[in-house]
């Protein structure tokens, strides 16, 4: 894009004027935008979207369409003006979303659960799969032409039949990559602020703290959002617990892990395998976990299926419209 973005805008019969602005900062796919662009004017950045790019957007904006890559602070909701009512995060997770800031000025801030549950669950239980069987490192040993035939002692790995996996976090994504473990055979440990009943009677999970559940576990998996709580929550401390024979899999929140601790363990051993989709400056990915051993790197997939992401962007537009046209949304979190 320019220096001066041109807005890419969406009209329909009804003059421009009347109807109200809705900002989105980066991109909405179809299945989402075809909704909004019959009621609503559309000014629309792109995947590449600067930070001086999505500012120069906002002025007069009634609606704002963020995603996890889009910080949402004071700055931006001002740049909006007064007239803002609703930021719309394109994604279950809103930690890029200052929300106190949106309170402090009544904009309500929505974000877009359930449609990719399955999805992201589905994906932590392939990062799982792919770690514990070493799929990266042999996929690269094989393209490279460093495959010499069947090996009995080469890439053995662990299975999830008859392990324990931990999960931290036990909310939606959480409990269904349990009930994925579990139909495999797997013993459920979890943790987090709440027992959760229902996965406690249906899958026999056990609620551990969270040092408990890192020794006890033999897979672990992150499911928590990033807060002030759970940055930095597996260090090296927490990676030694989880130890040489087992897994860490992230598809939560980069800022969850400390990436040099990982590193460190993933070159020395002390971990087993790890198996990640988020990391904490993305689109950065630290580089020694590009060259770490026993360690499966995925570009924030979890939730990349045609359903997931088609019912992603018609929540965010649900979400917007309700809002626009007066009603309740239907995901709001604050
Ligand atoms: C989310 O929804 O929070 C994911 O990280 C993006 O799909």
């Amino acid at each position: 894009m320019n220096d001066k973005p041109q807005p890419k805008t969406g009209r329909s019969s009804a003059s421009p004027a009347e109807r109200p602005l809705v900002t989105i900062a980066r991109v909405l796919l179809p299945a989402g935008r075809d909704l909004l662009v019959e009621r609503f004017e559309l000014r629309e950045g792109g995947l590449d979207s600067t930070r001086k790019e999505v500012l120069a957007l906002a002025p007069g904006a009634a609606a704002l369409v963020a995603d996890p890559t889009v910080p949402v602070d004071a700055e931006l909701l001002d740049t909006c003006g007064t007239g803002l009512k609703l930021v719309a995060n394109f994604a279950v997770g809103y930690d890029n979303i200052d929300l106190a800031a949106c309170r402090e000025r009544d904009v309500l801030v929505t974000n877009t659960p359930d449609v990719l549950t399955e999805a992201t669950a589905e994906l932590a239980l392939a990062l799982t799969l792919a770690a514990a069987r070493r799929m990266s490192d042999a996929e690269r040993d094989l393209r490279a032409g460093r495959w010499t035939g069947w090996d009995p002692a080469a890439y053995r790995g662990i299975e999830i039949t008859g392990s324990t996996v931990g999960v931290i976090g036990m909310g939606r994504i959480g409990t269904r990559f349990a009930a994925l473990a579990h139909g495999l055979g797997a013993e459920i440990v979890y943790s987090g602020p709440s027992r959760k009943p229902e996965a406690e009677s249906e899958l026999g999970a056990r609620h551990l703290l969270v040092e408990e559940l890192l020794e006890r576990a033999d897979i672990v998996s992150l499911h928590a959002p990033a807060s002030d709580e759970t940055r930095g929550m597996i260090g090296r401390h927490q990676l030694d617990l989880i130890g040489p024979e087992g897994l860490l899999v992230n598809t939560s929140r980069g800022p969850l892990v400390d990436p040099d601790a990982l590193a460190d363990a993933l070159e020395a051993g002390t971990l087993g395998a790890a198996g990640l989709d988020v990391y904490p400056n993305e689109p950065e990915v630290p580089p020694r976990l590009l060259e770490a051993p026993r360690c499966v790197l995925l570009p924030h997939i979890g939730s990349a299926t045609v359903r997931s992401r088609d019912g992603m962007a018609r929540a965010v537009a649900d979400n917007v419209i309700e809002v626009l046209e007066g009603r309740e949304p239907v995901s709001r979190v604050a």
